[in-house]
């Protein structure tokens, strides 16, 4: 049956909330199986759409989008978007949205996970006991760095660095932070953070956690020159995007304890890790999960809905990017 309800590609499954919300409204074509679109099935399945629905894993280019000359709207399942190149799509009057808010609390609770995982040898411990190994108490064994009384370094304070601040204030840490923007002083207070040069922030941190949006300017933020600034007893902690730390200076330093430690939870080359970070006891590696909560996903899949919708309604979607 013809019908001049919006065509829709959804990617990748969602929660069941979200795609019967985006039922009611639009011709929805779902791909059906669980792992990424190659490039060329993405272009043939998009070319006939109004609309596209994507994941952080979808790369959304200019051919792309040359190849959809009825492409209205990318929602973009995530809060970062350097998956999709925005210049492009502006160029074309492609509207950009993202999910940003819902997923703050679910990032920063992780964030935070990571750095006890980390400063506490959490795994190292846990795998020692399912080994079998375990030969009983040690007071020498799994010595770990306190999170308390130590010193949190934020590089970005958006959202997530300011939920991070509030958790690490519950710790009892002492916050500097650096961003492109400095807050107002009043925030500043009220936050209870301290603002400091970049180069600040990598030597008075015991704990440094990324948190910017992966662009041109914070691609290898973190190089070899940022990681020998860094105290030897700190543990670096992302749980942004991978690119921001160029991995090579990263693995250098951790195998040679330049410095402590590092949690990670995004890498350059997602799905595949440099084998390098495989074998390092003083590392936490995780599969991009710090927005992982059953009702932080259905939130971000909601919104991804509604930016889409709003778009086909005529209205200015809630999160839009450009
Ligand atoms: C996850 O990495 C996101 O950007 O939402
Ligand atoms: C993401 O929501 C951020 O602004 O940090």
């Amino acid at each position: 049956m013809a019908t001049n309800r919006p065509k829709v590609l959804l990617t990748r499954e969602l929660p069941e909330v979200a795609i019967e919300k985006l039922e009611e409204k639009v011709d929805l074509e779902i791909f059906p199986h669980d792992r990424v679109m190659t490039p060329e099935e993405l272009k043939e399945k998009v070319s006939d759409k109004d609309g596209l629905l994507c994941l952080l894993t979808d790369t959304i280019s200019p051919e792309l989008m040359d190849a959809a000359p009825r492409l209205k709207v990318v929602s973009n399942y995530a809060v970062g978007y350097n998956n999709i190149d925005v210049t492009a799509a502006t160029e074309r009057k492609i509207i950009v949205t993202n999910t940003p808010d819902v997923l703050t609390e679910t990032t920063a609770d992780m964030t935070f996970g990571l750095m006890l995982m980390t400063a506490r040898k959490v795994l190292e411990a846990g795998d020692l006991l399912r080994s079998g190994k375990w030969k009983g108490w040690s007071p020498m064994q799994f010595m770990g760095a306190d999170i308390h009384g130590s010193t949190l370094g934020i590089i970005g304070m958006g959202r997530i660095g300011k939920a991070l601040t509030q958790r690490a204030r519950g710790f009892n840490m002492n916050v500097v932070y650096w961003n492109r923007t400095r807050l107002t002083v009043r925030e500043e207070k009220k936050l209870g953070l301290r603002y400091v040069k970049f180069n600040e922030v990598l030597l008075q941190s015991d704990f440094l956690s990324l948190n910017v949006a992966y662009n041109q300017d914070t691609h290898h933020l973190i190089d070899e020159a940022a990681l020998q600034k860094m105290k030897q007893s700190a543990f670096l902690i992302n749980t942004s995007r991978g690119g921001i730390i160029d991995e090579e200076a990263l693995l250098d330093a951790l195998e040679s304890d330049k410095i402590a430690g590092a949690g990670l939870d995004v890498f350059e080359n997602e799905p595949n890790i440099n084998p390098r970070f495989l074998s390092l006891k003083n590392t936490v590696i995780l599969p991009h999960i710090a927005s992982a909560s059953v009702a932080t996903r259905e939130k971000m899949a909601m919104v991804a809905v509604d930016n889409l919708l709003a778009v086909f309604a005529g209205k200015k979607p809630k999160y839009q990017v450009v």
